[in-house]
């Protein structure tokens, strides 16, 4: 078994997760929600988007919310920037981290972000030239890597090429995405070799949505291939409004479960982050899909009982 000895999460609750709710989550709740996750050990925690409030509604407050969280030492607190107003406003806001974010789908690229792709990576050139002039960090997202939620096909070279375009234009790392959870582990062995050709791997995440149940399989690809970086989000809220069908990012109860028990050092309490995940149940309308945090809520259940 090759397994690294420690691995960094990125916290996706507040953003992929808030942004795919159908109930608008109050402005207080995601700060106190936020600032639950801030006391996990979690040092990267993506807040929020800066994007069309006409697009994401969810996330009409981010100025609000990112002005408002109380901001950990030690902690990142990314946010999503679609274009040059979006950075503007982050940068207003404060922001030390950025998240750009284009696909291997063209289909989705134009229903998530009203742009060809070609368009995107012009559009990101002059942001990340400024973002780095600013002094930011920035990260690039590379969506619907392994299949697009329009039928078009997506061909690993597709990704690969797309990766090494937000690199070569400064992005400080990359994160790859099953946008609609539709990959499985061979196509991690493919696709990983691939990037790591081009890029250095310990500059690359992987971000697994769970929708059809393969996510955590695909985080042990992963793992096994070399990377060590990976989105999960808190109780496994999560989903892109603009890919149908899509659910919820991987647990980050499930990928911390399975990072500890292998022993792989995460330096982040699992415990705390289910007290986040608590918190946001309590203000949602629905269960939380993480399977470690369902079977850990049980248990301190069944033994507050006796049983
Ligand atoms: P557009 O309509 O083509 O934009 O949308 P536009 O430039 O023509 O502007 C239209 C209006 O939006 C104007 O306002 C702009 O000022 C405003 P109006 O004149 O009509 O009043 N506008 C903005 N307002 C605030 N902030 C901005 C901004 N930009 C324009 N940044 C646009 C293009 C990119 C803006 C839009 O399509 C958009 O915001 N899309 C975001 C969609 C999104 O957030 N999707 C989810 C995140 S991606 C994801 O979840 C995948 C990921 O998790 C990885 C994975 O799972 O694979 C990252
Ligand atoms: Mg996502």
């Amino acid at each position: 078994m090759k397994l690294p000895k420690t691995a960094t999460l990125w916290e996706m609750g507040a953003r992929d997760g808030l942004q795919n709710e159908h109930a608008i989550v109050s402005a207080d709740d995601k700060v106190r929600y936020i600032d639950l996750l801030s006391q996990t050990g979690l040092r990267w925690i993506e807040a929020t988007s800066f994007v069309s409030p006409k697009a994401i509604p969810q996330l009409a407050d981010a100025a609000d919310v990112f002005a408002r969280i109380a901001k950990a030492p030690g902690v990142r607190y990314p946010v999503l920037v679609p274009n040059t107003k979006g950075y503007e406003r982050a940068k207003e806001g404060g922001a030390d981290t950025i998240a750009m974010f284009t696909a291997a789908s063209e289909a989705f690229t134009k229903r998530n972000i009203n742009m060809t792709i070609e368009e995107s990576i012009a559009v990101f050139a002059d942001v990340v030239r400024a973002a780095k002039a600013d002094g930011l960090y920035v990260r690039g997202y590379v969506s619907t890597a392994f299949g697009s939620p329009f039928g078009d096909v997506v061909r690993p070279q597709a990704v690969v090429d797309v990766s090494v375009r937000l690199m070569e234009m400064g992005c400080d790392e990359l994160s790859v995405g099953d946008t609609i959870g539709v990959g499985v582990p061979s196509q991690v062995d493919e696709l990983v070799p691939m990037l790591a050709a081009k890029i250095p791997l310990e500059r690359i995440a992987m971000h697994f949505h769970d929708t059809r149940g393969t996510a955590l399989a695909n985080v042990y690809a992963a793992l096994q291939n070399g990377i060590s970086m990976f989105d999960a989000s808190a109780g496994g809220l999560g989903g892109c409004p603009y890919a149908p069908g899509a659910t919820g990012n991987v647990g980050t109860e499930d990928v911390l479960y399975l990072l500890h028990s292998m022993g792989v050092d995460t330096g982040v309490d699992l415990a705390r982050v289910r007290a986040a995940s608590r918190f946001i149940a309590g203000v949602l309308d629905h269960a939380l899909t993480s399977k470690a945090y369902q079977a850990f809520e049980a248990a301190d259940a069944r033994s507050a009982a006796g049983l």
